[in-house]
C-alpha cells in the first residue's frame, strides 16, 4: 500500500499547499497543540500556503449535540487563531461551508476499496465492540478525509502519529485514481509527522494517548484549563520511582516518563537530549512542578485569547464564511475539473 518515490517526484508539477484539520467534537487538548496547532503555526510562518478546517462532518460520525457542535465549532477556531493562525495568510474555515467535501468523498467512495477501509485501526477502535451499531459515515471516514486533502491538491499535511494510516490511504486513494482515469490529477500528498510530539500519551496510561475522548479529565490537558488545574495534572500524572537519566535511549520502556519529558520538550521547542542534560539524575518531584510551569507559560496565553475571542462569536463566524469563500475558490475548479475526468455531465449554465 505504499507509494513508489516516482510518485512523489510526481508532486513537483503541484505547487507546495498545507491542508489539516481538527474535529470540533470536544475542546483542544495539549495533544493537539503539540501534535497540531503549534505547527500548523510554524508551518503559516514558513510562508508556505495553509488551508486548515474545523471537520464539523467528521465530527457526526459519532453523536454530536447540535448546540455543542456549534459552539466547539467556534472554540476551536478560536484555539487556532489564539494560538497563532491569522485568518488573513492561512484559510480557516468549517468543513460543511465548503460542498466540495463531501461531492468529492462521494467519489472516493467510488475508489476506495473495502478491502482497505477494513484495514483502518481508527475505525475498529471507535466503533468498539459493536460495529453492527457504528455509523456507515465512521466507516468512510477516511476516504471524506482524503477528500478534504485533495480538494485542495495540496501536498504536505501535518499531523501527529495517530493520523499515519489515514494519510496512506490518501496516497493510495490518489494513485487509484490517477491510475484509474489515466491522469496525473491528484498529489500523492506527504505527511508531515514531525517533531517531539507527534504522539502525546495520557497523563493516567502512558499506553493510551492523550484524547478529548477519554472519559476522565485528568487524562488530559485542556487548552482551556486554569494553572491550578494544570498543575494538579500534572502532579497526579502517572510516573515512575526512578530519577530522569541522561540519555533518550534510557527512557524506553519508561512510557510516562518518556511522555512527560517529550512535553516538556515540545514546549520549550528543544531537543529530548536537552531536556535531560538539564534534569537528569532529579526525580519526578521536581520535574513536575517545572513542567507545569513551562506548560501554564505557553498555554495561559492561549486560554486568555480564546476567551476573548469567544465574547464575540459573530466575529468568529465572518471568518470562517470568508475563509470558507477562499476554500471553495481553490476547490471549486478542481471539483469540475474531477467530475469531467470521471464523465460527469456537466451543463448548468
Ligand atoms: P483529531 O481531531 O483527532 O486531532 C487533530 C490533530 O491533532 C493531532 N492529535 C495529536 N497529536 C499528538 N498527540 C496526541 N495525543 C494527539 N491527539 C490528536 C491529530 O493527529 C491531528 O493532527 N482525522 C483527523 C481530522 C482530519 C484531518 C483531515 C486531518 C479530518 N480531515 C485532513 C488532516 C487532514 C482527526 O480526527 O484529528
Amino acid at each position: 500500500m505504499t507509494a513508489s518515490t516516482d510518485q512523489a517526484s510526481q508532486n513537483s508539477r503541484f505547487a507546495p499547499r498545507i491542508f489539516s484539520g481538527i474535529q470540533p467534537s470536544g475542546g483542544l487538548t495539549l495533544g493537539n497543540y503539540l501534535g497540531a496547532l503549534k505547527r500548523f503555526v510554524e508551518k503559516q510562518d514558513e510562508g508556505i500556503e495553509t488551508v486548515y478546517c474545523m471537520v464539523d462532518m467528521h465530527a457526526i460520525t459519532v453523536w454530536q449535540d447540535p448546540a455543542r457542535l456549534r459552539q466547539q465549532t467556534r472554540e476551536v477556531a478560536a484555539g487556532f487563531i489564539a494560538a497563532g493562525i491569522d485568518p488573513e495568510r492561512s484559510i480557516l474555515f468549517n468543513q460543511s461551508q465548503v460542498t466540495a467535501h463531501a461531492e468529492l468523498a462521494w467519489i472516493f467512495n467510488c475508489v476506495a476499496r473495502m478491502g482497505w477501509m477494513n484495514r483502518m485501526t481508527q475505525f475498529k477502535d471507535k466503533a468498539g465492540k459493536d460495529k453492527e451499531a457504528a455509523s456507515l459515515g465512521l466507516y468512510a471516514y477516511p476516504a471524506l478525509m482524503a477528500a478534504d486533502i485533495l480538494a485542495y491538491h495540496a501536498t504536505h499535511v501535518p499531523v501527529g502519529e495517530d493520523q499515519r494510516q489515514h494519510l496512506e490511504l490518501t496516497r493510495d486513494i490518489a494513485i487509484k485514481f490517477n491510475h484509474d482515469y489515466d491522469v496525473d490529477f491528484f498529489p500523492v500528498t506527504e505527511p508531515l509527522i514531525e517533531g517531539a510530539a507527534t504522539r502525546v500519551m495520557s497523563l493516567r496510561d502512558g499506553t493510551k494517548k492523550m484524547s478529548k475522548s477519554d472519559p476522565s479529565d485528568m487524562s488530559r490537558i485542556n487548552l482551556t484549563d486554569d494553572a491550578d488545574a494544570i498543575a494538579q495534572k500534572f502532579r497526579k500524572a502517572r510516573t515512575d520511582p526512578d530519577p530522569l537519566p541522561e540519555g533518550p535511549d534510557a527512557l524506553e520502556g519508561r512510557a510516562e516518563a518518556r511522555n512527560l519529558v517529550n512535553i516538556y520538550a515540545a514546549l520549550a521547542g528543544v531537543e529530548v537530549a536537552q531536556v535531560l542534560a538539564e534534569y537528569a539524575g532529579q526525580g519526578f518531584g521536581a520535574f513536575k512542578p517545572r513542567l507545569a510551569d513551562l506548560a501554564v507559560s505557553v498555554l495561559s496565553p492561549i486560554s486568555a485569547r480564546m476567551g476573548e475571542l469567544m465574547q464575540d462569536t459573530g466575529e468568529i463566524d465572518r471568518i470562517l464564511g470568508r475563509g470558507a469563500e477562499r476554500a471553495d475558490a481553490i476547490a471549486r475548479p478542481i471539483m469540475e475539473q474531477c467530475y469531467d475526468i470521471v464523465g460527469m455531465v456537466r451543463s448548468r449554465g
